[in-house]
């Protein structure tokens, strides 16, 4: 099969019946998905599958065969964060960092849409993406405010510390 992770093209084989999960991070070597629960219920593993998230942990990879996948890699560079990084960053909204990369892929889809920055639709679009951490008020902000289009001076925060957990880094 051929997956499209991020816009390079890898062949895999005979991991059709794999989850997309374990192939990205354990034969392609993509690991801002995070392996959460393994069962399809905290949304770590979040990855966009043709621009709509999609819970890794369960998809077999056979089934993302010909897609275009893009993980929390493919949004922004630690030099060029994507808007949603931005905001992520700006308002403190990680701290251990497990959940942000399905977090940030959830809410980009969700902007593409054309969602607003109304927190109850905020919320109901990262339904069932476990935070552990930070309480979601700020995950809600930060999304609030990429929906909104604010910019943001990144100079004042801890960019070093967050710009990592905001583009997927760590295993
Ligand atoms: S690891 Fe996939 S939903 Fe938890
Ligand atoms: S920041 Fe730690 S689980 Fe969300």
């Amino acid at each position: 099969m051929n997956l499209t992770v991020n816009g390079i093209t890898h062949g895999v084989d005979g991991r059709e019946l794999a989850t997309l999960l374990d192939v990205l991070r354990e034969d392609i070597g993509v690991t801002g998905p995070k392996a959460g629960c393994h069962q399809g219920g905290c949304g770590a593993c979040t990855v966009l599958v043709d621009g709509e998230p999609r819970r890794s942990c369960l998809l077999p990879a056979g089934y993302a065969d010909g897609t275009e996948i893009t993980t929390v890699e493919g949004l922004g560079t630690p030099e060029k964060l994507a808007p949603i990084q931005q905001a992520f960053v700006h308002h403190y909204a990680a701290q251990c960092g497990f959940c942000t990369s399905g977090m940030m892929l959830a809410a980009h889809a969700y902007i593409d849409r054309g969602g607003t920055d109304d927190h109850d639709a905020i919320q109901q679009a990262l339904g069932g993406h476990v935070c552990r951490c930070t309480g979601y008020s700020k995950i809600i902000d930060a999304v609030a405010a990429a929906a909104r289009g604010d910019s943001f001076d990144l100079t004042t925060t801890a960019v070093g510390k967050y710009t990592t957990m905001a583009t997927g880094g760590g295993e």
